[in-house]
Protein backbone atom coordinates (compact mmCIF):
# COMPACT_ATOMS: atom_id res chain seq x y z
CA UNK A 1 0.00 0.00 0.00
CA UNK A 2 1.19 3.72 -1.08
CA UNK A 3 1.86 6.26 1.79
CA UNK A 4 -0.96 8.55 2.09
CA UNK A 5 -1.31 11.84 0.60
CA UNK A 6 -2.77 14.92 1.97
CA UNK A 7 -5.63 16.33 -0.09
CA UNK A 8 -6.99 19.53 0.94
CA UNK A 9 -10.70 20.32 0.37
CA UNK A 10 -12.58 24.04 0.51
CA UNK A 11 -15.82 24.88 0.85
CA UNK A 12 -16.22 21.47 2.63
CA UNK A 13 -19.65 21.77 4.24
CA UNK A 14 -20.72 22.91 0.43
CA UNK A 15 -22.55 21.47 -1.97
CA UNK A 16 -19.98 20.70 -4.57
CA UNK A 17 -17.87 19.20 -1.94
CA UNK A 18 -20.52 17.08 -0.50
CA UNK A 19 -20.17 15.12 -3.36
CA UNK A 20 -16.58 15.59 -3.97
CA UNK A 21 -15.41 14.59 -0.61
CA UNK A 22 -16.97 10.76 -1.27
CA UNK A 23 -15.23 10.45 -4.61
CA UNK A 24 -12.33 11.46 -3.83
CA UNK A 25 -12.58 9.04 -0.29
CA UNK A 26 -13.31 5.77 -2.16
CA UNK A 27 -10.37 6.61 -4.40
CA UNK A 28 -12.25 7.70 -7.60
CA UNK A 29 -9.69 10.58 -7.94
CA UNK A 30 -6.11 9.38 -6.99
CA UNK A 31 -6.65 5.77 -7.46
CA UNK A 32 -7.95 2.83 -5.44
CA UNK A 33 -4.32 1.68 -4.13
CA UNK A 34 -3.46 5.76 -3.12
CA UNK A 35 -4.59 6.37 0.97
CA UNK A 36 -5.94 9.87 1.95
CA UNK A 37 -6.05 12.39 4.48
CA UNK A 38 -8.49 14.31 4.28
CA UNK A 39 -8.01 17.89 5.55
CA UNK A 40 -11.49 19.67 5.36
CA UNK A 41 -11.34 23.26 5.63
CA UNK A 42 -14.25 25.82 5.79
CA UNK A 43 -15.14 29.51 7.67
CA UNK A 44 -14.56 29.90 11.17
CA UNK A 45 -18.35 30.54 11.84
CA UNK A 46 -20.14 27.75 14.63
CA UNK A 47 -23.10 26.65 12.74
CA UNK A 48 -20.95 25.73 9.61
CA UNK A 49 -18.48 23.93 11.40
CA UNK A 50 -21.28 22.17 12.96
CA UNK A 51 -22.82 20.89 9.29
CA UNK A 52 -19.08 20.21 8.51
CA UNK A 53 -18.94 17.58 11.25
CA UNK A 54 -22.37 16.10 10.27
CA UNK A 55 -20.62 15.30 6.53
CA UNK A 56 -17.42 14.02 8.59
CA UNK A 57 -20.11 11.43 10.73
CA UNK A 58 -20.97 10.48 7.10
CA UNK A 59 -17.55 10.05 6.10
CA UNK A 60 -16.81 7.95 9.18
CA UNK A 61 -20.01 5.83 8.41
CA UNK A 62 -18.37 4.84 4.74
CA UNK A 63 -15.50 3.11 6.44
CA UNK A 64 -13.68 3.79 3.59
CA UNK A 65 -10.69 1.26 3.35
CA UNK A 66 -8.27 4.27 1.53
CA UNK A 67 -9.28 7.14 4.56
CA UNK A 68 -6.34 7.41 6.81
CA UNK A 69 -7.38 10.45 8.47
CA UNK A 70 -9.98 13.10 8.27
CA UNK A 71 -9.06 17.32 9.44
CA UNK A 72 -11.27 19.87 10.01
CA UNK A 73 -9.97 23.69 9.51
CA UNK A 74 -10.88 26.78 9.70
CA UNK A 75 -7.47 28.66 9.11
CA UNK A 76 -5.61 27.51 6.05
CA UNK A 77 -2.15 28.25 7.26
CA UNK A 78 -3.13 24.72 9.20
CA UNK A 79 -5.44 23.53 7.01
CA UNK A 80 -3.00 23.04 4.41
CA UNK A 81 0.37 21.78 6.78
CA UNK A 82 1.86 19.26 4.52
CA UNK A 83 -0.85 19.66 1.53
CA UNK A 84 -0.37 17.34 -1.63
CA UNK A 85 -3.41 17.95 -3.51
CA UNK A 86 -5.65 21.03 -3.12
CA UNK A 87 -9.22 21.60 -4.45
CA UNK A 88 -10.20 25.11 -3.71
CA UNK A 89 -13.90 24.77 -3.34
CA UNK A 90 -15.00 27.19 -1.06
CA UNK A 91 -16.80 30.62 -2.55
CA UNK A 92 -20.62 31.93 -3.05
CA UNK A 93 -22.01 30.60 -5.92
CA UNK A 94 -23.94 33.08 -8.17
CA UNK A 95 -27.89 33.13 -8.30
CA UNK A 96 -30.35 33.92 -11.46
CA UNK A 97 -29.61 36.03 -13.48
CA UNK A 98 -25.77 36.97 -12.42
CA UNK A 99 -22.66 36.41 -14.51
CA UNK A 100 -19.62 34.59 -13.06
CA UNK A 101 -17.49 37.62 -12.87
CA UNK A 102 -20.45 39.40 -10.76
CA UNK A 103 -18.95 36.74 -7.94
CA UNK A 104 -15.63 38.84 -8.10
CA UNK A 105 -16.01 41.19 -5.24
CA UNK A 106 -17.58 38.61 -3.04
CA UNK A 107 -15.08 35.81 -3.96
CA UNK A 108 -11.70 37.44 -5.08
CA UNK A 109 -10.64 37.97 -1.31
CA UNK A 110 -10.73 34.41 -0.46
CA UNK A 111 -7.94 33.17 -2.88
CA UNK A 112 -4.76 35.21 -2.17
CA UNK A 113 -4.45 34.48 2.03
CA UNK A 114 -5.31 30.46 0.56
CA UNK A 115 -2.12 30.70 -1.90
CA UNK A 116 0.00 31.95 0.11
CA UNK A 117 -1.21 29.50 2.78
CA UNK A 118 -0.46 26.86 0.11
CA UNK A 119 3.58 28.50 -0.40
CA UNK A 120 4.48 28.59 3.40
CA UNK A 121 2.80 24.96 4.16
CA UNK A 122 1.85 22.73 1.41
CA UNK A 123 3.83 20.53 0.02
CA UNK A 124 6.59 21.97 -2.48
CA UNK A 125 4.89 20.09 -4.93
CA UNK A 126 1.81 20.43 -4.36
CA UNK A 127 -0.76 20.60 -6.74
CA UNK A 128 -4.05 23.10 -6.70
CA UNK A 129 -7.46 23.25 -8.76
CA UNK A 130 -9.51 26.09 -8.16
CA UNK A 131 -13.18 25.44 -8.53
CA UNK A 132 -14.99 28.80 -7.12
CA UNK A 133 -15.76 31.18 -9.28
CA UNK A 134 -14.63 33.27 -11.27
CA UNK A 135 -12.56 30.67 -11.17
CA UNK A 136 -9.80 31.45 -14.02
CA UNK A 137 -9.37 34.32 -12.30
CA UNK A 138 -9.67 33.32 -8.71
CA UNK A 139 -6.83 30.61 -9.55
CA UNK A 140 -4.83 34.14 -11.68
CA UNK A 141 -5.01 35.57 -7.97
CA UNK A 142 -3.88 32.31 -5.80
CA UNK A 143 -1.01 31.09 -7.95
CA UNK A 144 0.35 35.26 -7.62
CA UNK A 145 0.18 34.93 -4.05
CA UNK A 146 2.17 31.95 -4.00
CA UNK A 147 4.61 32.78 -6.11
CA UNK A 148 5.57 35.25 -3.95
CA UNK A 149 6.06 32.12 -1.95
CA UNK A 150 8.23 30.35 -3.94
CA UNK A 151 5.35 28.19 -5.33
CA UNK A 152 5.39 28.00 -9.37
CA UNK A 153 2.10 29.46 -10.85
CA UNK A 154 1.82 26.29 -13.18
CA UNK A 155 1.10 24.52 -9.50
CA UNK A 156 -2.22 26.32 -9.85
CA UNK A 157 -4.94 25.46 -12.24
CA UNK A 158 -8.25 26.63 -13.14
CA UNK A 159 -11.27 24.18 -13.76
CA UNK A 160 -12.97 24.50 -17.17
CA UNK A 161 -13.26 20.67 -17.42
CA UNK A 162 -17.09 20.71 -16.42
CA UNK A 163 -17.22 22.79 -19.78
CA UNK A 164 -15.10 20.43 -21.60
CA UNK A 165 -17.31 17.36 -20.38
CA UNK A 166 -20.44 18.86 -21.64
CA UNK A 167 -19.12 19.86 -25.15
CA UNK A 168 -18.43 15.93 -25.05
CA UNK A 169 -22.15 15.11 -24.23
CA UNK A 170 -23.49 17.58 -26.06
CA UNK A 171 -22.04 16.07 -29.72
CA UNK A 172 -22.12 12.58 -28.36
CA UNK A 173 -26.11 13.05 -28.47
CA UNK A 174 -26.10 15.19 -31.08
CA UNK A 175 -23.82 12.48 -33.10
CA UNK A 176 -25.14 9.35 -32.02
CA UNK A 177 -21.91 8.40 -30.60
CA UNK A 178 -20.56 7.34 -26.57
CA UNK A 179 -18.89 9.95 -24.73
CA UNK A 180 -15.41 7.63 -25.34
CA UNK A 181 -16.05 8.39 -28.75
CA UNK A 182 -15.18 11.60 -28.81
CA UNK A 183 -11.41 13.00 -29.12
CA UNK A 184 -9.43 16.09 -29.55
CA UNK A 185 -12.57 18.09 -27.17
CA UNK A 186 -10.95 21.36 -26.68
CA UNK A 187 -12.52 25.03 -24.45
CA UNK A 188 -10.40 27.64 -25.08
CA UNK A 189 -9.95 30.53 -22.16
CA UNK A 190 -12.53 31.59 -19.23
CA UNK A 191 -14.91 29.22 -17.69
CA UNK A 192 -17.45 32.17 -18.53
CA UNK A 193 -20.57 32.88 -20.94
CA UNK A 194 -17.53 33.69 -23.40
CA UNK A 195 -15.83 30.47 -23.00
CA UNK A 196 -15.12 28.93 -26.69
CA UNK A 197 -16.25 24.70 -27.19
CA UNK A 198 -14.01 24.66 -30.38
CA UNK A 199 -14.94 21.71 -32.56
CA UNK A 200 -12.24 22.66 -34.89
CA UNK A 201 -9.84 19.33 -34.35
CA UNK A 202 -12.51 17.13 -32.39
CA UNK A 203 -13.05 13.24 -33.80
CA UNK A 204 -15.91 11.10 -33.28
CA UNK A 205 -15.16 7.84 -33.54
CA UNK A 206 -11.88 8.74 -35.80
CA UNK A 207 -13.94 10.50 -38.00
CA UNK A 208 -13.81 15.25 -38.19
CA UNK A 209 -16.66 15.97 -35.98
CA UNK A 210 -17.17 19.02 -38.38
CA UNK A 211 -18.02 16.29 -41.15
CA UNK A 212 -20.50 15.33 -39.11
CA UNK A 213 -22.97 18.27 -38.12
CA UNK A 214 -23.14 21.37 -39.66
CA UNK A 215 -22.09 25.06 -39.02
CA UNK A 216 -25.38 26.16 -38.39
CA UNK A 217 -25.91 24.06 -35.29
CA UNK A 218 -22.47 24.45 -34.32
CA UNK A 219 -23.01 28.18 -33.64
CA UNK A 220 -26.20 28.24 -33.08
CA UNK A 221 -27.17 25.15 -30.77
CA UNK A 222 -23.44 24.04 -29.67
CA UNK A 223 -22.01 26.94 -28.55
CA UNK A 224 -24.18 28.68 -26.88
CA UNK A 225 -25.86 25.42 -24.71
CA UNK A 226 -22.32 25.05 -23.99
CA UNK A 227 -21.10 28.79 -22.85
CA UNK A 228 -25.32 28.90 -20.89
CA UNK A 229 -25.57 25.51 -19.19
CA UNK A 230 -24.67 26.67 -15.59
CA UNK A 231 -27.15 28.91 -15.86
CA UNK A 232 -29.39 26.61 -17.10
CA UNK A 233 -28.86 24.55 -14.48
CA UNK A 234 -28.74 27.28 -11.93
CA UNK A 235 -32.50 27.94 -13.29
CA UNK A 236 -33.88 24.40 -13.36
CA UNK A 237 -32.76 23.07 -10.19
CA UNK A 238 -32.63 26.60 -8.17
CA UNK A 239 -28.90 25.87 -7.39
CA UNK A 240 -25.81 25.69 -9.08
CA UNK A 241 -24.67 22.52 -10.39
CA UNK A 242 -22.59 20.35 -7.82
CA UNK A 243 -22.41 16.95 -8.64
CA UNK A 244 -21.12 17.05 -12.12
CA UNK A 245 -18.93 20.02 -10.84
CA UNK A 246 -17.59 17.33 -8.30
CA UNK A 247 -17.18 14.62 -11.41
CA UNK A 248 -14.79 17.40 -12.86
CA UNK A 249 -13.02 18.14 -10.46
CA UNK A 250 -12.18 14.64 -10.14
CA UNK A 251 -11.48 14.00 -13.82
CA UNK A 252 -8.88 17.16 -13.95
CA UNK A 253 -7.39 16.09 -10.88
CA UNK A 254 -7.22 12.40 -11.31
CA UNK A 255 -5.86 13.54 -15.57
CA UNK A 256 -3.32 15.69 -14.50
CA UNK A 257 -1.60 13.20 -11.93
CA UNK A 258 -2.09 9.84 -13.21
CA UNK A 259 -2.06 11.44 -16.82
CA UNK A 260 -4.24 11.05 -20.14
CA UNK A 261 -2.66 8.15 -21.98
CA UNK A 262 -2.09 11.00 -24.82
CA UNK A 263 -5.71 11.81 -24.86
CA UNK A 264 -6.75 16.30 -24.65
CA UNK A 265 -8.48 17.40 -22.02
CA UNK A 266 -9.01 21.14 -21.54
CA UNK A 267 -7.62 22.65 -18.14
CA UNK A 268 -7.41 26.33 -17.08
CA UNK A 269 -3.56 27.26 -17.08
CA UNK A 270 -1.26 30.21 -16.68
CA UNK A 271 -1.52 31.61 -20.10
CA UNK A 272 2.66 31.58 -21.72
CA UNK A 273 2.16 33.06 -25.39
CA UNK A 274 0.69 29.92 -26.75
CA UNK A 275 -1.99 30.57 -29.45
CA UNK A 276 -1.01 34.06 -29.19
CA UNK A 277 -2.57 34.67 -25.59
CA UNK A 278 0.21 36.74 -23.82
CA UNK A 279 1.19 35.49 -20.17
CA UNK A 280 -1.06 37.10 -17.49
CA UNK A 281 -4.43 34.86 -17.08
CA UNK A 282 -5.44 31.69 -16.13
CA UNK A 283 -6.55 30.21 -19.79
CA UNK A 284 -8.47 27.26 -20.72
CA UNK A 285 -6.60 25.22 -23.64
CA UNK A 286 -5.88 21.69 -25.00
CA UNK A 287 -3.43 19.62 -22.46
CA UNK A 288 -1.94 16.31 -22.56
CA UNK A 289 -0.81 15.13 -18.97
CA UNK A 290 2.11 12.92 -18.46
CA UNK A 291 4.25 12.07 -15.14
CA UNK A 292 2.22 14.28 -13.29
CA UNK A 293 3.23 17.35 -15.58
CA UNK A 294 0.57 19.05 -18.07
CA UNK A 295 2.17 20.29 -21.61
CA UNK A 296 -0.42 22.54 -23.67
CA UNK A 297 -0.65 20.94 -27.43
CA UNK A 298 1.09 23.02 -30.05
CA UNK A 299 0.83 23.09 -33.30
CA UNK A 300 -2.96 23.16 -33.99
CA UNK A 301 -4.27 25.19 -37.17
CA UNK A 302 -6.53 28.28 -35.53
CA UNK A 303 -9.13 29.26 -38.27
CA UNK A 304 -10.40 33.34 -38.40
CA UNK A 305 -13.55 31.75 -36.67
CA UNK A 306 -11.67 30.39 -34.51
CA UNK A 307 -9.61 33.61 -33.69
CA UNK A 308 -12.35 35.89 -32.80
CA UNK A 309 -13.38 33.60 -30.43
CA UNK A 310 -10.55 32.73 -28.72
CA UNK A 311 -9.58 36.66 -28.66
CA UNK A 312 -12.65 37.48 -26.70
CA UNK A 313 -12.52 35.59 -24.31
CA UNK A 314 -9.16 37.02 -23.37
CA UNK A 315 -10.52 40.01 -23.46
CA UNK A 316 -12.57 39.28 -21.05
CA UNK A 317 -10.06 37.51 -18.90
CA UNK A 318 -7.75 40.29 -19.09
CA UNK A 319 -10.84 42.59 -17.76
CA UNK A 320 -11.36 40.29 -15.21
CA UNK A 321 -7.67 40.69 -14.17
CA UNK A 322 -8.13 45.03 -14.60
CA UNK A 323 -11.07 44.50 -11.76
CA UNK A 324 -9.15 42.80 -9.34
CA UNK A 325 -5.27 44.33 -10.13
CA UNK A 326 -4.66 45.26 -6.40
CA UNK A 327 -5.46 41.42 -5.10
CA UNK A 328 -2.70 40.75 -7.11
CA UNK A 329 -0.56 43.23 -5.24
CA UNK A 330 -1.93 41.97 -2.17
P1 LIG B 1 -21.94 26.41 -1.57
O1 LIG B 1 -22.44 27.75 -1.19
O2 LIG B 1 -22.85 25.24 -1.44
O3 LIG B 1 -20.64 26.08 -0.71
C1 LIG B 1 -19.58 26.95 -0.63
C2 LIG B 1 -18.92 26.74 0.71
O4 LIG B 1 -17.69 27.45 0.73
C3 LIG B 1 -19.75 27.25 1.89
O5 LIG B 1 -19.98 26.20 2.82
C4 LIG B 1 -18.91 28.36 2.48
O6 LIG B 1 -19.01 28.47 3.88
C5 LIG B 1 -17.51 27.91 2.05
N1 LIG B 1 -16.51 28.97 2.05
C6 LIG B 1 -16.67 30.27 1.71
N2 LIG B 1 -15.51 30.92 1.89
C7 LIG B 1 -14.61 30.02 2.31
C8 LIG B 1 -13.24 30.11 2.69
N3 LIG B 1 -12.57 31.26 2.67
N4 LIG B 1 -12.61 28.97 3.11
C9 LIG B 1 -13.27 27.81 3.14
N5 LIG B 1 -14.58 27.66 2.83
C10 LIG B 1 -15.22 28.77 2.40
O7 LIG B 1 -21.35 26.53 -3.03
P2 LIG B 1 -21.04 25.35 -4.10
O8 LIG B 1 -22.26 25.08 -4.86
O9 LIG B 1 -20.34 24.24 -3.41
O10 LIG B 1 -20.06 26.13 -5.09
C11 LIG B 1 -18.79 26.57 -4.66
C12 LIG B 1 -18.15 27.42 -5.75
O11 LIG B 1 -17.88 26.63 -6.91
C13 LIG B 1 -19.02 28.58 -6.23
O12 LIG B 1 -18.20 29.74 -6.42
C14 LIG B 1 -19.55 28.10 -7.58
O13 LIG B 1 -19.92 29.14 -8.43
C15 LIG B 1 -18.32 27.35 -8.07
N6 LIG B 1 -18.53 26.39 -9.16
C16 LIG B 1 -17.56 26.31 -10.12
C17 LIG B 1 -17.70 25.41 -11.16
C18 LIG B 1 -16.66 25.32 -12.24
O14 LIG B 1 -16.91 24.62 -13.24
N7 LIG B 1 -15.49 25.93 -12.14
C19 LIG B 1 -18.82 24.58 -11.22
C20 LIG B 1 -19.79 24.69 -10.23
C21 LIG B 1 -19.64 25.61 -9.19
C1 LIG C 1 -21.32 25.95 -13.69
O1 LIG C 1 -20.77 26.12 -14.76
O2 LIG C 1 -22.25 25.14 -13.54
C2 LIG C 1 -20.81 26.71 -12.48
O3 LIG C 1 -19.78 27.59 -12.83
C3 LIG C 1 -21.88 27.38 -11.72
C4 LIG C 1 -22.41 28.60 -12.44
O4 LIG C 1 -22.43 29.67 -11.83
O5 LIG C 1 -22.79 28.46 -13.60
Amino acid sequence: MKKPVKVAITGAAGQIAYSLIFRIASGSMLGPDQPVILQLLEVPVPEVLEKLKGTVMEIDDCAFPLVHGVEIHSDPMAGFEGTDYALLVGARPRGPGMERKDLLTANGGIFGPQGKALAAKANKDVRVLVVGNPANTNALIAATAAARGGLDPKQFHAMVRLDHNRAVSQLATKTGAHNTEIEKMIVWGNHSSTQYPDLSHCTVRGKPAKSLVDQAWIEKEFIPTVQQRGAAIIKARGLSSAASAASAAVDHMRDWVLGTNGKWVSMGVPSDGSYGIKPGVVYGYPCICKNGQYEIVQGLSIDAFSRARMDATDTELREERAAIEDLLKA
